[in-house]
């Protein structure tokens, strides 16, 4: 195959700065000329390693990912990659990708997603690059390449024709080789090794037990039907929404009560089926329903914790429990009782990498949809539903009986997350500000039943590097334990997202089942009394309440 390298001149974009997961943007923002290869070639020159050395490279199959794989396989000839695996048609979930970052031992991942946000010409992309711990660059690299796309004044990319992405193999292209793998079967082995699936495939052929994954037309579709239902024996169809398509089928892929209503109302019916679940864009994220009941993020965390032993792959006991900090305490108390390490860490699954690659904890989870193990590095939106799917196979009790029982054990962490999305960034702001001014002054102040024990902003000292996050999120923490939190989306693509957090412990068990609005009210009130954020927005009620 003819070759040229060409040494393109180009001078830097001032918004190149990775969020909280990445460079995401809108795909105009990428299309323009330039716009993509600045940030990959300030990847490929902080990160000297890739020379010589294997990329992985997929994404979550929306809008553009086939054409910004094509530029980069053509950008790491360029760089002397040596080695570039690339997952078929394109597609890697995210955490296949953490996957393959670690078994091959590979020097890092591209993996080309925006998540939950949605696909499409008008819509969202993103990039980011993953260590070869198979996890999410942490701030120092994402720091260096957003210095690197600062003063960036040229980029190395060769002329060479569309590769073949749809057909497995090897293909050598000058020096460097291309193998294009099947985007499951890697990840479908390493679920193989943690679960049992001799026990989940025997409940699928009990009639009394049906399941609904819907894959929202996003990456989980191919993963979900070969593991489900192929490898599982689950009928055909439980798998909804399997096909991969570029704008997501105009869904926006986030599995929550909003977004994934079709699946929700299905398992509220009567009728319904026993368990539902759901993963987003990229297939990190999961949702967990049972008949007429949702699962909390936080509280799928401190179940699955609390029942580890039942699963093959953590039956030898897990070492620590991780949550950020907006994720409510039912994990605390779980790994109180199992008297083992729980760390409290902020928003953003890069958080964990350093506690997991340092053997202080097993599982880790988040209240935004997240939870995973040390088995990758990544959020695993399938993963968590095998986890579950595997319980209720060895328990043989329903979902929501599980979560009951785990309440009567633990007691229950009510837990609510009001949004306020698209808000105009000075208001966010102030309602913001207004809560700093008292964080001093909140102190021992008393709100009807509640007083204040602390108020703060929340900074995290990483226990293994030492490095420190500050103005990591707003907490008013109650005697007795309850919280507010206030924190400023780091996601969103569209004005700001402010996020309200609520929780209280409940030990009775004959308050239970009280309504989780209802049991939250008095503390959404005081919320109110503190931030204004309502006042500040000018909006009555959040958008989203999950
Ligand atoms: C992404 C990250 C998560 C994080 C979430 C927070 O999904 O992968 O680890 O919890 O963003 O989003 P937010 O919009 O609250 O900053
Ligand atoms: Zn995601």
């Amino acid at each position: 195959m003819s070759m040229k390298i060409r040494r393109v001149e180009t001078t830097p974009f001032s918004d190149q700065k990775p969020g909280t997961s990445g460079l995401r943007k809108k795909v105009k923002v990428f299309r323009q000329p330039h716009y993509l290869e600045n940030f990959v070639q300030a990847v490929f020159d902080v990160r000297p390693s890739l020379k010589g050395g294997v990329l992985v490279l997929g994404g979550d199959g929306r809008y553009f990912n086939r054409e910004a794989i094509q530029i980069i396989l053509r950008m790491a000839l360029a760089n002397g990659v040596a080695r570039v695996i690339v997952g078929q048609g394109g597609i890697l979930s995210t955490p296949a990708a953490s996957c393959l970052i670690r078994k091959y031992k590979t020097q890092g991942g591209l993996i080309l997603s925006a998540s939950h946000n949605p696909g499409g010409p008008e819509e969202d992309f993103g990039i980011k690059f993953n260590t070869p711990n198979g996890g999410p660059a942490p701030e120092k690299v994402t720091g260096e390449i957003h210095e690197r796309a600062c003063e960036i004044t040229h980029y190395r990319i060769a002329d060479i024709p569309d590769l073949d992405l749809d057909t497995p193999g090897r293909t050598t292209v000058g020096p460097m080789v291309v193998a294009v793998v099947d985007s499951v079967n890697d990840y479908a082995e390493l679920m193989q090794s943690l679960f049992d699936f001799d026990r989940m495939q025997a409940l699928f052929k009990e009639d009394r037990f049906s399941m609904r994954f819907d894959a929202m037309h996003a990456v989980t579709g191919p993963y979900a039907r070969r593991i489900l239902e192929d490898m599982l024996g689950a009928p055909a169809g439980t798998v909804m929404n399997g096909q991969p398509l570029e704008d997501f089928g105009k869904g926006h892929p986030d599995p929550n009560l909003v977004h994934a209503k079709g699946l929700v109302d299905t398992l509220f019916r009567d009728n319904g089926p026993d368990f539902g679940a759901a993963s987003d864009g990229d297939g990190d994220r999961n949702m967990i329903l049972g008949r007429h009941f949702f699962v909390t993020p936080s509280d799928s965390l401190a179940v699955l914790a609390a029942n580890a032993h039942h699963v093959p792959g953590y039956a030898k006991g897990i070492r620590g429990i991780a949550r950020s900090m907006p994720t409510s305490q039912a994990a605390d108390r779980v790994a109180e009782k199992m008297g083992i390490e729980c760390f409290e860490t902020p928003t953003g699954w890069k958080y964990f990498g350093n506690l997991m690659d340092a053997g202080r904890v097993t599982l880790c989870g988040e209240e935004s949809f997240g939870t995973s193990s040390d088995h990758v590095r990544e959020k695993d939106g399938l993963w968590a539903v095998l986890f579950w799917l595997n319980l209720l196979a060895v328990r043989g009790e329903s979902v929501a009986d599980i979560v009951r029982d785990h309440w009567r054990q633990f007691g229950r962490d009510f837990y609510t997350r009001h949004d306020y999305e698209g808000v105009d960034a000075a208001q966010a702001e102030a309602a913001m500000n207004q809560v700093r001014g008292q964080l001093t002054a909140l102190k021992g102040r008393r709100f009807g039943d509640f007083t204040v024990a602390q108020a703060d902003d929340f900074a995290y000292t990483d226990p293994v590097d030492g490095s420190v996050a500050e103005g990591q999120g707003l907490r008013v923490l109650f005697e007795g334990g309850a919280r507010l939190v206030f924190r400023l989306s780091g996601t969103g693509t569209a004005g700001a997202t402010l996020r309200l957090y609520v929780e209280r412990h409940e030990a009775d068990p004959a308050r239970h089942g009280e309504d989780t609005q209802e049991a939250l009210a008095p503390l959404i009130g005081i919320a109110e009394e503190i931030a204004g954020i309502q006042t500040h927005t000018g909006r009555e009620t959040p958008s989203v309440i999950t």
